[in-house]
């Protein structure tokens, strides 16, 4: 495949092209060190139209292209196959002001998500979505992969926060709706459609964002629990009687003392227990009081820390937050991200170690998740070369439970074989002709999200 290396040059300059190893090895590979692949060149663009050029002349070439972010994903999503030209969309930093009367900002899709944050609570607002990858994962990685995070169940998605998004097609048109407007009722939504479409139905340049309250009165509990469905049955009652409430997030010792062992983090409790639920709740008041009352006659209640200052609020999500450093700190694992009903996660969650036990038996699993949407991110360390029967036995336990095989990291190039698991041959289908429609010459990162 010919690269049109000259005509890139003169769309970006020719410094934002970069071709010598040195300077693309960076991207071309993902940080847990399980995808990688040579792409054919890295263009860095600043501005919609520089991306828009950057299309037209790669889809006109027959050069397919894949789209890159803050290279947080944790699918394959964002890194080459092989010979493709890699965008990199960095360099679309660009923030605007805070519009504090309609609660709105727009953001370029190389902002991370810190200094979208930082913004909004400058504005004294904030942003739904959080997650630990917080300094590198940017707006338009977000968008692409639709990502939840640890406030999913106060806030929701990625998808409910866009009121509008700048994106250029594979013949680099432009598609631009920022204006911002709460209501509209014109016909199909596309910027819904492009959120979660993991690059392959356009590149999103920038995006008008929904803003929430800023509320800084924080109470975070940390609780021993007799089981998983003790967990479970908590969040009805919790939900009911803490309108605060803005992450609930389920551990287990053996994540915790990986966790431990990497960080030097003393023991939460004197003693393991079967299950942890970290629960933290936000308020323009302080919510301790709220939040105690509300889990004290707790079934299955075993123990449990509570924080009300800052800095032994960072001490317990410490324990949950580090899980995915102290994983990969350990090996290269098997990243499968799931969700499953929520009354079906306890037994997802007791059947996963034989599942994985009868293919890889020397296989380790450390399981942790977003519980209140029944989303539990399985990591299996130690597979070896039985990484693709881990994959397919663990997400047909998912499947048979009448879950989904991803649940917040997209599909990428890592589930791809699996779709069918999740999405029927008539959605498969309907997806398929959309992508035809509006990507015809299949340019745009091919080989991710659809077989
Ligand atoms: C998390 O919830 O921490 C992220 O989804 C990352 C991970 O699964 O490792
Ligand atoms: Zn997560």
């Amino acid at each position: 495949m010919t690269l049109p290396l000259d005509d890139l040059r003169s769309a970006v300059g020719a410094e934002h092209v970069l071709v010598d190893a040195d300077l693309t090895r960076s991207y071309e590979s993902d940080w847990t060190g399980r995808f990688s692949g040579r792409a054919g060149c890295v263009v860095r663009p600043s501005s919609t139209a520089e991306v828009s050029e950057v299309l037209r002349i790669c889809d006109a070439a027959g050069v397919p292209v894949v789209v890159q972010g803050g290279n947080t994903g944790l699918v394959g999503g964002g890194i080459p196959a092989g010979g493709e030209v890699l965008l990199s969309l960095t360099r679309l930093d660009s923030l605007g002001e805070v519009d504090v009367a309609a609660a709105q900002v727009s953001a370029g899709a190389g902002v991370t998500l810190s200094s979208l944050q930082a913004a909004a609570r400058a504005a004294g607002l904030d942003f739904g979505v959080d997650l630990a990858a917080r300094d590198s994962a940017t707006v338009g990685g977000l968008v692409a992969t639709n990502a939840g995070g640890i406030r999913v169940l106060r806030y929701g998605s990625m998808r409910a926060q866009l009121l509008g998004a700048e994106a250029v097609l594979a013949d680099g048109s432009v598609v631009s709706r920022m204006a911002g407007l709460a209501k509209d009722g014109t016909g199909y939504d596309l910027v819904s459609l492009l959120c979660g479409s993991e690059g392959t139905l356009g590149v999103v340049t920038a995006v008008r964002l929904r803003l929430v309250p800023r509320v800084t009165a924080r109470c975070v509990a940390l609780l021993a629990l007799s089981s998983t469905q003790a967990a479970v049955d908590l969040l009805p009652g919790l939900r009911d009687r803490l309108p605060s409430l803005a992450g609930a997030e389920l551990v287990f010792a053996d994540g915790i003392a990986l966790v431990r062992k990497h960080s030097g983090l003393p023991a939460p409790f004197d003693e393991e227990h079967p299950a942890y639920l970290l629960l933290e709740c936000a308020d323009r008041v302080d919510p301790t009081d709220a939040l105690v009352e509300a889990v004290s006659s707790a079934e299955g209640l075993l123990d449990a820390r509570v924080a009300s200052d800052a800095a032994g609020q960072r001490a317990l999500w410490a324990y949950r937050e580090q899980h995915t450093e102290a994983i990969n700190a350990e090996g290269v694992p098997v990243k499968l991200d799931v969700s499953v009903p929520l009354r079906s996660l306890p037994s997802l969650v007791a059947a996963l170690p034989e599942t994985v036990r009868a293919v890889a038996p020397d296989a380790r699993l450390v399981v942790f998740g977003h519980v209140h949407e029944g989303n539990l991110h399985v990591n299996v360390l130690d597979a070896g070369p039985l990484d693709e029967e881990v994959t397919d036995a663990v997400l047909r336990l998912v499947a048979s439970l009448s879950g989904s095989i991803s649940s917040e990291h997209g599909v990428g190039r890592a589930k791809v074989e699996w779709l069918g698991l999740s999405r029927s041959a008539t959605e498969i289908a309907a997806m398929r002709a959309i992508k035809d429609a509006l990507d015809p010459r299949g340019t745009l990162n091919p080989g991710v999200l659809l077989p």
